[in-house]
């Protein structure tokens, strides 16, 4: 007969009492406080997870600071190379600018620990996942949808937005505790491979300058060097591959362009957002690899693609942004896009000059083996092998229903 305390069963309070969860643990304030929550709140066994997507942290402080919150066992996975491969070279293939502006560097990282969140979940037996977004943001709901996508019957438990706690409050629970936080900064601060994002504080009023002290990974313009400096940029279907003729790894290529257009100030974006829910955000971003490799590769799509390809392809991305902005990366229309991408890009190959000074990024040169510019058709010279005769007769139907339409018009 077991022992029952108000109906509950011993053994089933035992239970919920060493019940492990995993959490997604970037050693920020709001995961590290969701750690000591978990605990004292439910008793839970917190297993602590950080997916390393080039965010270019001290991940050892991570660890130990994963510890002193109270971590019962932390894993972490190097998925730098996934990340590049599956999840940002799609998003460069896409041109993907979220409302024109955002390179979607915190929305690409999501699905992907989400998913890693699910593995470790699972091969630690434990059904329960948790995460420290706020209930104000984008990121909840692209790892609640991915988490439920890829793990259906696993409990989500969000500290953060259940506790329903501002920023404030939340330092002043940590130091309470005596939780040692990474950072005692007042901005919300993510980034990984492919941008940086800083929001918060002074930041929420739109109409005020970003201070100088926010950025990290691109110079002011007044301390970037005054010489220029040319770089040439090898693409393959659709992808970087080597820069300067040096052939490089997808991480290379993305980590070299970020300190070297960083260094020449070019990345920063100040972005007025819509978010999923409607919430209107000022977002500031540092991204100079996304941007230079975006520049890049749209411009030599210009050189090989049809007219007609470039025209749907604008359409595809805007949607493919906006899909993976709003949490669907799992969602089959995304498939559908990046095989329509996919198709495009066999002959997105050659090489791509770009010129970097004082926040410029200029693309001074472009070439292609599989290029449809013909030089015989557009030279202003004398061997031009267009038959300009033809140009009249083409002119008369082309304008033919426009000229109806304006006769008819009174
Ligand atoms: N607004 C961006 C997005 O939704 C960036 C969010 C960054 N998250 C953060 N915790 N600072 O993707």
């Amino acid at each position: 007969m077991t022992k029952t305390v108000k109906n509950v069963s011993i053994d089933f309070l035992l239970s919920t009492m060493t019940e492990s969860l995993v959490l997604a643990f970037s050693g920020g304030l709001d995961t590290s406080i969701s750690v000591p929550w978990l605990r004292e709140k439910f008793g839970y066994d917190v297993i602590t997870l950080t997916v390393d997507v080039g965010q270019g942290e001290d991940l050892k402080m991570i660890e130990r600071r994963a510890y002193l919150a109270g971590s019962s066992k932390h894993v972490m996975i190097d998925a730098r190379e996934e990340f590049a491969k599956e999840y940002v070279f799609p998003a460069l293939r896409a041109n993907a600018l979220y409302e024109g502006k955002y390179p979607l560097a915190t929305a690409l990282a999501r699905p992907l620990i989400a998913q890693k969140l699910v593995g470790v979940a699972k091969s630690e037996g434990s059904s329960i996942i948790s995460h420290g977004c706020t209930g104000k943001g984008n990121d909840q709901a692209r790892f609640d949808i991915t988490i439920k996508a890829l793990f259906p019957s696993a409990r989500i438990i969000a500290p953060v937005r259940e506790w329903n706690l501002s920023r404030e409050a939340e330092l002043e629970y940590a130091s309470k505790i005596a939780l040692e936080l990474g950072t005692k900064s007042e901005y919300s601060i993510d980034q990984n491979l492919w941008g940086r994002s800083i929001e918060g504080s002074t930041l929420e009023d739109p109409a005020v300058e970003p201070p100088a002290e926010i950025f990290e990974w691109v110079r002011s313009i007044s301390s970037s060097p005054d010489s220029p400096e040319d770089l040439d940029i090898g693409f393959e279907d659709g992808v970087p591959t080597a820069i300067n003729g040096n052939p490089a790894d997808p991480v290379d290529i993305i980590s070299t362009l970020n300190s070297k257009a960083g260094m020449h100030g070019i990345g920063v974006i100040d972005h007025v957002e819509n978010r999923i829910m409607g919430l209107k955000s000022r977002e500031i971003y540092e991204a100079p690899a996304a941007l230079t490799l975006i520049e890049a590769h749209k411009d030599l799509e210009k050189l090989v693609l049809t007219r007609q390809e470039l025209e749907v392809k604008a359409m595809i991305e805007a949607k493919w942004a906006w899909m993976v902005y709003s949490g669907l990366w799992i969602d089959p229309l995304v498939e559908a896009l990046n095989a329509f991408i996919d198709t495009t890009q066999k002959r997105v190959m050659g090489h791509v000059k770009i010129r970097l000074h004082k926040g410029s990024c200029r693309v001074i040169g472009r070439e292609s083996t599989k290029s449809i510019y013909n030089l015989s058709l557009a030279t202003y010279g004398e061997n031009s092998t267009f038959n300009q005769r033809s140009a009249e007769a083409f002119i008369e139907i082309w304008g033919m229903q426009s000229r109806l339409a304006k006769a008819v018009a009174k």
